[in-house]
C-alpha cells in the first residue's frame, strides 16, 4: 500500500517537471531565438549638401559663414602696406578693394535673380552648386568662391607673420611632409605649377590628413570635401606690380606674412570638428 502511494507519487512528480519543462520551452523559444525583427529605416538619409556642413565648422570665420544677403566685403585686418616683406601696398590696395570687391558685386548681382539663395551661406552654395540655378551657376562659382577664398587669404596673413610654424600645425606638417623645409618646398612648387590662374592650398581631407591641393580659378576646397587651412593666390593681380612673371619669387616670400597662429586656429576648429 505504502509502495504503491509512493509509486503514485513518483509519477505525478515527474509529470510535474515534466510540464513545467514544456512551459518554460514554450515561453523562451519565440523571444530568445527568434531572429530579431530587421529595423524600418524611418530616418531620412542626409543629404551630400547637408553632410558637408555637419563635417565642417565655419570655413570663412570662426564662428560663421559667409552672408549672402547681401555679401559684404570685409575689411582688411591690416593697413595696405603691412605686408610690404611680401606684397607691395598697390597691389594690396587693388587686390582687395577691386578684385575682392568685384567678386561680392557680381555674386550679390546674379543672386538678385533667386533671391531664395540669399538665405544660403556662400560655404553652402559652393558645397551643393548643382543646387543652383543654371542661370547663376557659373557667377556663384566665380564669385562666390572668389569672396570665399580672398576672405580666408586676409586673416591667413598678418605683418608679424613668417618664420617656422609653431603648436600643432608644426607637429603635423613635420609628420605628414618630414620638416617644414620639404612642406613649403612642395607648396612652392605646386604654386608655382599650378597653370593660368588659381591657388594653391594646405587642405585637411576627410580622413583628417593634411596635403596641398591647388584650384583653378577661384575654385575652393570645399567644393572637393577639403577643409582649406591656409592657401596662396597664385593669380598674377596677387603679385604682377612687383613680382612681374616671377611667381616664384613671390611664392618664396609669401611666407614671410604667413599667419601661424590663425593657421593653428583653423586646423583646431576642424579637427575638433572632425575628430
Ligand atoms: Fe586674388
Amino acid at each position: 500500500m505504502i509502495i504503491k502511494f509512493l509509486r503514485q507519487q513518483f509519477v505525478l512528480l515527474l509529470t510535474g517537471v515534466f510540464l513545467v519543462s514544456v512551459l518554460f520551452a514554450c515561453q523562451r523559444v519565440p523571444i530568445a531565438d527568434s531572429p530579431t525583427p530587421t529595423a524600418t529605416p524611418t530616418a531620412t538619409p542626409a543629404t551630400e549638401a547637408t553632410l558637408a556642413n555637419t563635417l565642417f565648422p565655419p570655413v570663412a570665420y570662426p564662428d560663421r559663414e559667409l552672408s549672402a544677403s547681401p555679401a559684404q566685403l570685409p575689411k582688411l585686418p591690416f593697413a595696405y602696406d603691412a605686408l610690404e616683406k611680401a606684397i607691395d601696398a598697390e597691389t594690396m590696395k587693388l587686390h582687395h578693394d577691386r578684385h575682392h570687391a568685384t567678386y561680392v558685386e557680381n555674386l550679390n548681382e546674379a543672386l538678385q535673380k533667386h533671391p531664395e539663395l540669399q538665405n544660403r551661406s556662400v560655404e553652402a552654395m559652393l558645397r551643393d552648386l548643382n543646387s543652383i540655378p543654371e542661370d547663376i551657376r557659373e557667377t556663384v562659382r566665380n564669385n562666390g568662391g572668389g569672396h570665399l577664398n580672398h576672405t580666408i587669404f586676409w586673416q591667413i596673413m598678418s605683418p608679424n607673420g613668417g618664420g617656422e610654424p609653431t603648436g600643432e600645425i608644426a607637429q603635423q606638417i613635420n609628420q605628414t611632409f618630414g620638416s617644414f623645409d620639404a612642406f613649403r618646398k612642395q607648396f612652392n612648387e605646386e604654386g608655382e605649377d599650378r597653370f593660368g590662374s588659381g591657388w594653391v592650398w594646405l587642405v585637411r581631407n576627410e580622413q583628417g590628413q593634411l596635403q596641398i591641393a591647388t584650384t583653378p580659378n577661384q575654385d575652393s576646397p570645399i567644393m572637393d570635401g577639403l577643409y582649406p587651412i591656409m592657401g596662396n593666390d597664385v593669380w598674377e593681380h596677387a603679385y604682377y606690380l612687383r613680382y612681374q612673371n616671377r611667381r616664384a619669387e613671390y611664392l618664396n616670400n609669401w611666407w614671410n606674412v604667413v599667419n601661424w597662429s590663425e593657421i593653428n586656429r583653423r586646423l583646431q576648429a576642424v579637427s575638433q570638428q572632425q575628430g
